[in-house]
């Protein structure tokens, strides 16, 4: 019998209660069952576990015999036993007497046009013991008898027969009345009982019913079990003396009719990385929200003392305020970090530098990037390492690189601000680059994401020379919108690293949010970003395409 799941359980325990808080007993639970509609074995299990828990008392009543049928009997139970299938074979075809060793072909094509289940299928053993079966209890029953004045000898059917056929026909009702639960097994006869377990069609069981009464704690059975804690519970410590229903983990639950949704901001992120991948490009480890001064400033030669370093523009860290690992047990890094400190005050490499006292414990100061371009900053340095552990004069690799992450400024938050964004960047390196390429790449770039007409307007970065800013057209509101800032690093950034010299290094970056906002229609960032954002509109954007095309 399948089991009952816990709520089911729980259910009829529930039933219980009831009946005994309105009748003080249970007088059978043999009845109790039947307007239950529940398995008499599963309020039995039931009752057994409010007995172990003194909810109940039981007292057993007398145990009244019930017949199931065996496997055999099952079988018989549909299509009748064997010898009645073997008397219908016998009645059909009088004219040609069969020889015994026919029978078994004679019961299978039969039992087919019965509809027997494995009539087709069963082996020739099988229908061999059902023929023998069904002949030898035939012979006994007095409806078949064997005429040996034949040879070899056939099976005939016995003149002058109608009791034994009854009692087959009663057998073969029996059955079938156990089968089908509703019939009525009163009405079937000892001697047929008897024969069906002789026969080994049935077996006999005993169903033991009970009175239930209260136990010594049914009390504890009616306290209201509470599903939910509260507050209020938490403070007046109520919960300590409740009850609460146990949690129910067979329950199959309903599915959500509202699975996750990704975020718009989500989708677009992995648009940019579709069409960074189809370019060709590779994702740049961006695994450091906190950063160094180091990486995010100086290594990209923006001085110490400009403006966007100072607290009002980057969050800085209390905890851990400085950054313990610059150079430290590394002696190349160490010599890397003495470049950079030189670039900074005195320049080199046909600059004059900033031509102040660089500070090392201003560059350890630990920061939330305000950029990817530290990630930039941080794969050049190695790219630059890894040429240098290859064999002197090799030829340099070009890199195409890409990453998409959050990024950190101390801005004043209003519709088109925030303090935490998102930032795509990408970046080529390799020998001889020309505004020329940086042009046609980023033209590239925004084609793929539907932005075909752009304009590029001299800018100023620190460590981009020359630099570009990027507008866009956009037809819906008619107007050109700047859409990102790129340029080619500068020598004071890349040959500190010890890039090999005429390796140039073309990068671009923007916002996720800004093509974003325009795509969906956005006014306000905060409408798409941060705690505000409307979970419907999460839950209803369409697929997320860039561009406006
Ligand atoms: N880091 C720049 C910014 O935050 C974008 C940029 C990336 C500019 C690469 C030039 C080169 O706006």
């Amino acid at each position: 019998m399948a089991h009952a799941t816990e709520s089911v359980r729980q259910a009829l325990e529930q039933a219980v209660v009831a009946a005994l808080e309105a009748d003080g007993v249970i007088a059978d639970t043999r009845t109790f069952c039947q307007t239950k509609d529940v398995e008499h074995e599963e309020l039995v299990a039931v009752l057994n576990s409010m007995v172990r828990r003194d909810l109940v008392r039981l007292e057993a009543l007398d145990a009244e015999a019930f017949y199931e049928l065996t496997e055999e009997g099952q079988r018989y139970a549909e299509h009748g036993t064997p010898e009645h299938l073997l008397g219908a074979a016998l009645r059909a075809a009088p004219a040609s007497l069969p020889a015994v060793s026919d029978l078994p072909a004679l019961l299978q094509q039969v039992s087919s046009s019965h509809g027997v289940a494995d009539a087709e299928v069963a082996a020739a053993d099988t229908w061999r013991q059902r023929a023998t079966i069904g002949m030898q209890q035939g012979i006994k029953q007095g409806v078949f008898r064997l005429d040996k004045s034949q040879k070899p000898p056939r099976l005939v059917l016995a003149v002058a027969a109608d009791d034994g056929w009854q009692r087959i026909h009663k057998l073969c009702a029996a059955l079938r009345a156990l089968q089908d639960r509703h019939a009525d097994q009163e009405t079937t006869d000892a001697a047929t009982w008897e024969t069906a377990l002789r026969r080994g069609l049935v077996i006999k069981r005993l169903r033991k019913a009970y009175r239930a009464r209260p136990g010594a704690r049914f009390a504890e059975a009616r306290v209201q079990q509470l599903t939910d804690l509260t507050r209020d519970m938490l403070l007046d410590h109520s919960w300590e003396s409740v009850h609460f229903k146990p949690f129910n983990f067979a329950a199959p639950g309903t599915a959500p009719m509202e699975g996750g949704r990704l975020h718009p901001l989500l989708k677009v992120c992995e648009q940019f990385r579709r069409i960074f991948l189809e370019m060709g490009f590779t994702e740049m480890d961006r695994s450091h929200y906190v950063e160094s001064s180091f990486w995010n400033f100086d290594a990209l030669f923006q001085p110490q003392q400009h403006p966007a370093r100072d607290a009002h523009d980057t969050f800085f860290l209390s905890e851990p305020a400085s950054c313990v690992r610059l150079g430290d047990g590394d002696v190349r890094e160490r010599e890397y970090v003495e470049r950079v400190r030189q670039v900074h005050e005195r320049g080199g490499y046909g600059s004059l530098g900033y031509r102040y006292t660089w500070s090392e414990a201003e560059a350890r100061t630990c920061i939330l990037r305000t950029h990817t371009t530290a990630v930039s900053a941080r794969m050049l340095y190695r790219i630059a390492q890894e040429q240098r552990e290859r064999a002197p004069g090799s030829a340099f690799t070009p890199r195409r690189l890409f990453s998409i992450d959050r990024v950190f400024r101390n801005e004043t938050l209003d519709a088109t601000h925030l303090a935490e964004f998102h930032q795509v960047e990408g970046l080529v390196a390799a020998p001889h680059l020309s505004l020329a390429d940086l042009k046609g790449i980023i033209a590239q770039f925004f084609r793929r994401i539907g932005m075909p007409r752009l304009r590029f307007k001299p800018a100023h970065n620190p460590y981009t020379e020359p630099s570009m800013e990027i507008f866009a057209f956009h037809p819906e509101l008619n107007k050109w919108v700047e859409i990102g800032n790129s340029g080619i690093f500068r020598p004071e950034m890349l040959l500190p690293m010890q890039l090999p010299p005429e390796v140039r290094v073309i990068a671009w970056g923007l916002s996720v949010e800004r093509p974003t906002m325009i795509l969906y229609g956005m006014r306000n960032i905060r409408d798409l970003f941060g705690h505000r954002v409307d979970l419907n509109t999460i839950r209803h954007h369409p697929v997320c395409r860039i561009g406006w095309e």
